[in-house]
């Protein structure tokens, strides 16, 4: 749970993509937020605040006035005792009231009166966007420290296509809470493998295995949520790529390794998650084996190179982090694949308890010893296990002076 502890004002404007914040308070909820609502007038007419009442278990307030607050000041209640406040579907016209600091309706009020942080996520036609009395004002708030989410550019509810189209409900969420997730791995590189790796036999047949990607597909979005620029190398998997991530798809344990080489000797961590082939076919049929003649095919194998042990070798390597899935003797095969691989930190799990599920449970293996994290969903554990690494990192650079 992400959003655990953490108190967010969400305010809505009237664009819109109003709707969306409907789907978006929900997922908050679900990432542990509480979640206080403030809609604009105008943000009523495109969403009823009961809808959202009944999403946030909280009444939900749109005006100055309001008389459920006993002291009077609403907007000073309400902007005390939350983590940030949150603007979606921030038309033009907010953006240009907040930019002049006016203050005549409860959220605007909020925007001055708050001591959080004020994240915004714009909805607006592409013209309005563009048009440069707006691009003063975004320039003004970025300067008085607002930060922005979005907007985005593709086909807008008026037809037109362009920039100023609302993040979706989830990349809103994403941004959210890597904006307030500490910035340990700030201005660091990390490079990440994820997913099994597919060994063609013939045009359609090849070797694989079950690793579903999402503990290296989790990793790289704490990373990034860390601070850090992320850039994942991915088997074939079916999941979509983690906001603010790039992915670089590759199929074969080869092709892995050359994307990961071009981009191992800038990156300062290497976290290689992904379960690679230990072989492959030594050749690759041009045409489809056939079972006519009776007789099954020979497919003479060979080793694949060890991506992880190579990045580890090279002159100036990254901070290294394998991953060692095992189904017996964890702790002395983890421990032996770290010594063996160079490297200062290997991450053990049963496979009987992770590999292409949705939960892990694993142990850290470093030179201090082993450390079991408590078991969880691999979101979690990704959280944890960055924190970890953070933490090897800093000590390391410490070391180094
Ligand atoms: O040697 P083994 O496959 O058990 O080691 C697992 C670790 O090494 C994982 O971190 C995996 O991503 C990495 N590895 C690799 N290239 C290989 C085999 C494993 O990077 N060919």
């Amino acid at each position: 749970m992400e959003l655990q502890d953490k108190t967010i004002l969400l305010g809505v404007c009237g664009g819109v993509a109003a709707y969306k914040a409907a789907a978006l308070l929900r997922d908050m909820r679900r990432a542990g937020a509480r979640v206080r609502v403030v809609m604009t007038e105008a943000a009523t007419r495109f969403i009823t605040p009961l809808t959202l009442q009944a999403l946030s278990g909280e009444a939900v307030y749109t005006g100055l006035w309001d008389e459920r607050i006993a002291n009077g000041m609403p907007h000073i209640e309400l902007s005390r005792g939350i983590d940030a406040v949150l603007v979606v579907a921030a038309t033009a016209d907010f953006l240009a009231r907040m930019a002049t600091g006016r203050a005549e309706d409860l959220l605007s009020t909020i925007a001055l009166a708050r001591k959080t942080p004020l994240f915004v996520a714009p909805a607006m036609n592409r013209q309005m966007w563009e048009h440069p009395a707006t691009r003063r004002n975004v320039a003004t708030l970025l300067g008085d420290g607002v930060c922005f989410f979005g907007p985005a550019s593709g086909v807008q509810a008026c037809g037109d296509e362009g920039e100023g189209r609302m993040l979706e409900p989830e990349e809103i969420l994403e941004a959210l809470i890597a904006a307030l997730t500490p910035r340990r791995l700030a201005g660091k590189k990390v490079l990440l493998t994820a997913g099994p790796t597919f060994e063609a036999i013939d045009p359609v047949r090849g070797l694989t295995n079950l690793s579903s990607g999402r503990m290296g597909y989790a990793l790289a979005r704490a990373a990034m949520q860390a601070g850090a620029e992320v850039s994942l190398v991915s088997g074939p998997v079916e999941l979509a790529a983690p906001y603010g991530v790039r992915v670089s798809r590759v199929r074969s344990a080869l092709e892995m390794r050359e994307a990961v080489l071009q981009e191992a000797t800038t990156a300062d961590l290497f976290i290689a998650v992904a379960a690679v082939a230990d072989y492959r076919a030594e050749e690759v049929a041009t045409q489809k084996h056939k079972k006519e003649n009776g007789r099954p095919p020979e497919i003479r194998l060979i080793a694949n190179p060890d991506i992880l042990a190579e990045v580890a070798a090279l002159p100036r390597p990254p901070f290294c982090v394998g991953f060692a899935a095992e189904s017996e003797n964890l702790e002395t095969f983890a421990e032996e694949k770290r010594k063996r691989k160079k490297i200062p930190l290997i991450v053990g799990n049963l496979i009987q308890e992770g590999f292409g599920g949705k939960t892990n449970r694993v142990i850290l293996f470093d030179e201090e010893g082993s450390h079991p994290l408590p078991p969880g969903e691999k979101q979690a554990i990704a959280h944890k296990l960055i924190e970890h690494i953070a933490h090897l990192l800093e000590k390391t650079y410490a070391r180094a002076g």
